[in-house]
């Protein structure tokens, strides 16, 4: 879909409200055009002397009091006065319609650019940055409101333009031409400022996203910049960033500046010429003095259209350079999607099988050649192999953050890419390599992924997870927020949470990415019971790198060159020990 026509689709539910605000705008365009005639009849009947036309001598009858041109001056006054408040009072209507309308059309543009980018796959955040959708998300989203805070004023001035053209014209046909010059020159000064404000304006909105991504990187790794002294490297380069904006800033600002005060010389450069013609003209007698008095007021109050219009150029420019940084977000084709068929098993048991799988982030550097592997329900299957070499990578490929290039990964013999993503992602608890938590409370943080879990639920999971103990021990117990006071946990505490929420899940299958990682051996032996006691009914699919953590598994594969290969072995006595209750657990290697 077309960019304009994508964010004119926001427009349709507050057609309605637009259009009343419309149809008020233009009353207080009939208001400002008629203001200027209290002028003219003061200065021609009742200074000048003239003979009133017979419309205002009526009216003058029609009203109360003497019928005098004091009384007229008085009532010319009060209908001043009267102009003056109802344009106010209808500019603040339309003011409050508009921006009703224009914020709502944000957030909802917000919110459809959020669904999305939550939706979209790994491979799309990871060509992405973080700080440069963030900016796209939370201030690009604002062209929603420019479509009616900057269109809308700009469609009214256009109108107004035409009115007073044709008010003029009416007034005095050759004088209203003198003024109308005005409009070549401006459509000529258009011409040259818009591609070039449309330039200058796309480029300080991708400098601000990049400035934006570096500042956010640092200050999220601020440990490492304060451990490795980094503070002058990295304000070097926000400062070259910075710079960059600024300079962009100025370029687009100054170009704005250059364009509204182009408006306002020429509308002085015709309201000279106006001076001039229509002065020889009152004197030739053709034009009264009121009259030329209506004309130069209406060339004066040209200005406000003629900015608006302006404003509504640069509107035009920004909606094209943030809109399409938006859009940009909303057509992106997702690389995991929806089944078009989707296949919905009645229950599933949880066998995860790899079949012939060929995967890698880089066309060049596939990271899995053919992967090969059957992980079965009641068992613990072990990937060891060095870092770097695919472990997570083929993890990763189960609740489909990433599709394999060649190959299938199936689910209890359904393709995975054949199951409806939310199904799949069910029926996986994963325990990720570095297990992120929420600044919420622990509570929440363990519920995360089974909002239905209740307290007693998330307590018995941080149980088996061998994480009760420091969480009862924290300030608030489960209540605790993290984050919040200085309540940070450390790396072994945060993964026996992430591993409680994996388990509060029940998912037929459990996806374990180095658990232990950060553990000492004693916590460690008894994660690995409570992993071993999960299995029972499940797969379990285990990475790790550790000796004793392969002792719970039942079959262990070793990941080289992209390929699987079965170390031989019988299964682990210690698997056997733990998994009976009556015995001491043991865990130690
Ligand atoms: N999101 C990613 N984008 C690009 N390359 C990646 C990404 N994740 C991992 N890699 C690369 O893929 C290879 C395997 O990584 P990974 O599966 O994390 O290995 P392991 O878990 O065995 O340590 C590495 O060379 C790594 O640099
Ligand atoms: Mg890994």
């Amino acid at each position: 879909m077309s960019m304009p026509r994508r964010l004119l689709r926001h427009l349709r539910p507050h057609a309605g409200a637009l259009l009343l605000a419309l149809v008020l705008a233009l009353l207080a365009g009939l208001v400002d055009l008629l203001r200027p005639w209290t002028v003219k009849v003061v200065v021609d009947y009742v200074l000048g002397g003239r003979p009133l036309p017979p419309a205002v001598a009526g009216l003058l009858e029609v009203l109360p009091g003497p019928d005098s041109r004091r009384a007229l001056l008085g009532w010319t006054v009060a209908v001043a006065v009267l102009l003056a408040v109802l344009g106010l009072w209808l500019s603040l209507v339309v003011a409050r319609r508009v921006l009703r309308a224009a914020q709502d059309m944000v957030l909802e543009l917000a919110r459809e650019v959020f669904d999305k980018l939550q939706r979209l796959s790994l491979g799309f955040h990871g060509r992405h940055e973080v700080g440069d959708l963030l900016q796209r998300s939370t201030q690009d989203v604002f062209v929603g409101a420019i479509v009616a805070q900057t269109l809308l004023p700009g469609l009214v001035a256009l109108i107004t333009l035409v009115g007073m053209f044709l008010v003029l014209a009416g007034v005095d046909l050759p004088l209203a031409g003198v003024a109308m010059t005005v409009v070549p020159l401006l459509l000529a000064a258009l011409y040259w400022f818009a591609p070039r404000l449309d330039r200058t304006t796309s480029e300080q909105f991708d400098r601000w996203g990049k400035l934006m991504t570096f500042v956010e990187n640092a200050l999220s790794a601020i440990k490492v910049v304060h451990a490795f002294s980094g503070e002058r490297y990295v304000r070097n380069r926000v400062d070259a960033d910075a710079q960059r904006v600024a300079r962009a800033y100025a370029g687009s600002t100054f170009l704005t500046t250059a364009w509204e005060q182009s408006t306002i010389a020429v509308t002085g450069i015709g309201s000279a010429a106006v001076l001039g013609v229509g002065a020889v003209r009152v004197l030739s007698g053709s034009l009264t003095l009121g009259d030329l008095l209506v004309f130069t007021a209406y060339l004066s109050s040209l200005y406000a259209p003629l900015q608006s219009l302006a404003k509504a150029v640069g509107g035009v420019v920004e909606i094209r350079s943030r809109g399409r940084r938006v859009v940009e977000i909303l057509d992106s084709d997702d690389d995991v999607p929806e089944p078009l068929r989707p296949v919905v098993p009645a229950a599933l048991r949880g066998e995860v099988v790899w079949e012939g799988v060929v995967f890698g982030y880089d066309e060049s550097r596939p990271v899995l050649r053919g992967v090969d592997l059957r992980a079965a329900p009641g068992e613990v299957t072990a990937i060891v192999g060095p870092s770097g070499v695919g472990k997570s990578s083929l993890a990763s490929l189960v609740p489909r953050f990433y599709d394999p290039w060649q190959g299938r990964v199936l689910l209890d013999g359904i393709d995975v890419r054949d199951l409806p993503l939310r199904l799949l992602r069910h029926q996986v608890a994963l325990v990720l390599q570095e297990p992120y938590l929420f600044p919420v409370s622990v509570a929440d943080n363990i519920r995360f992924g089974s909002p239905g879990a209740s307290r007693s639920d998330v307590e018995a999971a941080a149980r088996r997870a061998r994480a009760d103990e420091f969480v009862e021990q924290l300030p608030d117990g489960y209540d605790t927020v993290l984050g919040e006071h200085g309540t940070t946990l450390s790396g072994g505490q945060a993964q026996r949470i992430a591993l409680a929420r994996a388990l509060v899940r029940n998912a037929p299958v459990l996806v374990l990415d180095e658990p232990t990682s950060a553990l000492d051996a004693e916590t460690e032996a008894d994660v690995l019971e409570a992993i071993t006691a999960a299995a029972s009914g499940r797969t379990v699919v285990l990475i790790s790198h550790r000796q004793s953590t392969l002792a719970i598994a039942d079959r262990t594969f070793e990941m080289r060159d992209g390929r699987l290969t079965e170390r031989p072995g019988a299964p682990a006595p210690h698997r056997r020990a733990a998994r009976s209750p009556s015995l001491d657990p043991i865990g130690t290697p």
